[in-house]
This record gives C-alpha cells, sequence and structure tokens, in this order.
C-alpha cells in the first residue's frame, strides 16, 4: 500500500513496562525536531517536552518552531490523534521531524489505517519523517502499516497468541520473540530479525529524569548495540 516511502516507519510492540518507552527515549535524545502524542505526559515530565493540551495550543506550538523543538500533545482522544496527525505532518513539510506516536491502540483501530493517520504514514512517510508508533500487542496495530514498518523493535509478550501473532506476521520463530521485561529483538524489512539483546540501566537506576546516555543496549553476547540516527542497532550482530 506504501509507495516506497523515503521516510522511516518504526513499530514498537511490547507489553506494559516491557522497555518500548527506554528504547523510543534514546532515539529522542538523538533528535533535534520532534513532536509527540504523549497520551501519559511522560515526555513533558520526563524529557522536558513542551506541553500542549489543547489542539490550539499545539498549532501555535509548531507554528512557531521553525528548527529544532520538542513539542508534546498531552491528549487521549481519536479526534485529537487525527489532529495531531495531519498538523504533525505539515510541520515535517517544513522541515524533517520524528513524529512520536504512543499508544496507537487507543486512538487507531486494526484494520487500514484510515483518516489522518492513514495520509501520514502513505503520503506523508513520503515526505521523509521517522514516524514511531507504540502498541502493546501487534493485533492492535493496522496490518498495512506493520507489513510496511521500515522497523519494528520487539519487546516482551505475555501470551503465546500473541507471539505467534507477531511471529507470522513477520516470520519470526516464535521462541526469539521475548518473554522477560527489558529484553528485545529488532526486525528490520530488509533483513528480517537484526539483532536480539537486553536493555542494561547500569547506574542510572536512581536518576528521576531520563538519563541521557544512561540505558546501554547490549546483544545477548554482552556487546554493546549502539542505535542508529533512525533508531536501528548500527553495529548489529546478523544472526
Ligand atoms: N532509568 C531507569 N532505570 C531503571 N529502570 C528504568 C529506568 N527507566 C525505565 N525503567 C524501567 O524500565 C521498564 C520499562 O519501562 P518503559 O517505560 O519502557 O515501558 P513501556 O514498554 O513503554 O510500557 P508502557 O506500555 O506502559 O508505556 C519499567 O519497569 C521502568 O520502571
Ligand atoms: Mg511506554
Amino acid at each position: 500500500m506504501l509507495n516506497r516511502p523515503d521516510g522511516v516507519l518504526a513499530i514498537l510492540i511490547g507489553v506494559s513496562r516491557s522497555g518500548k518507552s527506554v528504547y523510543l527515549k534514546s532515539l529522542i535524545e538523538r533528535v533535534g525536531r520532534i513532536v509527540a502524542f504523549d497520551p501519559k505526559g511522560e515526555y513533558v515530565r520526563e524529557l522536558g517536552f513542551k506541553a500542549c493540551h489543547t489542539q490550539a495550543q499545539l498549532i501555535s506550538a509548531l507554528a512557531s518552531s521553525k528548527g529544532d523543538a520538542k513539542i508534546a500533545f498531552v491528549a487521549i482522544e481519536k479526534n485529537d490523534f487525527q489532529f495531531f496527525c495531519q498538523v504533525a505532518k505539515q510541520w515535517n513539510r517544513q522541515k524533517m521531524a520524528v513524529i512520536v506516536c504512543e499508544e496507537l491502540a487507543n486512538v487507531t483501530n486494526s484494520g487500514k489505517a484510515s483518516g489522518k493517520w492513514g495520509v501520514l504514514v502513505s503520503q506523508g512517510l513520503a515526505e521523509g519523517p521517522i514516524i514511531v508508533g507504540t502498541v502493546q500487542r501487534g493485533q492492535e496495530v493496522d496490518k498495512s502499516i506493520l507489513s510496511n514498518a521500515t522497523y519494528v523493535h520487539i519487546a516482551k509478550h505475555t501470551t503465546q497468541k500473541d507471539r505467534k501473532y507477531i511471529g507470522e506476521m513477520l516470520d519470526i520463530d516464535t521462541e526469539n520473540i521475548p518473554s522477560e521485561p527489558l529484553k528485545f529483538l529488532q526486525w528490520t524489512s530488509d533483513k528480517g530479525v537484526v539483532t536480539r539483546g537486553s536493555v542494561d540501566f547500569m547506574k542510572s537506576r536512581t536518576r528521576k529524569s531520563w538519563p541521557r546516555g544512561g540505558p546501554r543496549f547490549r546483544d545477548l553476547t554482552g556487546k554493546e548495540l549502539v542505535p542508529s540516527g533512525i533508531g536501528m542497532f548500527e553495529n548489529v550482530v546478523y544472526r
């Protein structure tokens, strides 16, 4: 459905507290221009994003940000998400941006990507953004999106049914889908499964704010994995 997009579409899947946001925050640290749909307000609290609570505030914050900016739309309603997709797409056209959509299951349906969200991930993707979406189960993300993702970052799954679904969808051996928190597997559309590993918080555990450079991502041998600018791991050991 998507026409050879130039942008990046990344989907992060895993149960609550599995490490999706930890991974995403490490990507966010590396980019300057970013807008997030932030239902829990965590980007505001932990990463110092400028908080917008209404559509008018969001429009005004985006309009006054021509270059680098970190803006969060703290909202939960579907119509707010549609609005977010529309204005985030425009903002990216002015200058390439990262667009984060947390908790997609609450604001999209699992059929075909529709409305402004559908437009963002089809036409909008060709305009070059990095679009990152998070869900707790593979079944919750629009099918068209999963099969067109540039990469999928898979964290802990608790049920065999969920493992089976994503395993079949992406042709991944279900045994390799993580069953513990902070373990992950990364799949890319080009190469399939590229790496498996875990998050290592090291000494950052005591810090309240998001620790810059704190968490480390390690492969199964303990070697550090460095996420690239678009979030994929660069020095992966191909298996
Ligand atoms: N700096 C840190 N030090 C130690 N543990 C941390 C740190 N930051 C996050 N964690 C822990 O890592 C785990 C994963 O958290 P994360 O926010 O990534 O979950 P998530 O997959 O995004 O879940 P949700 O779907 O609820 O948003 C949590 O148990 C959290 O407490
Ligand atoms: Mg999260």
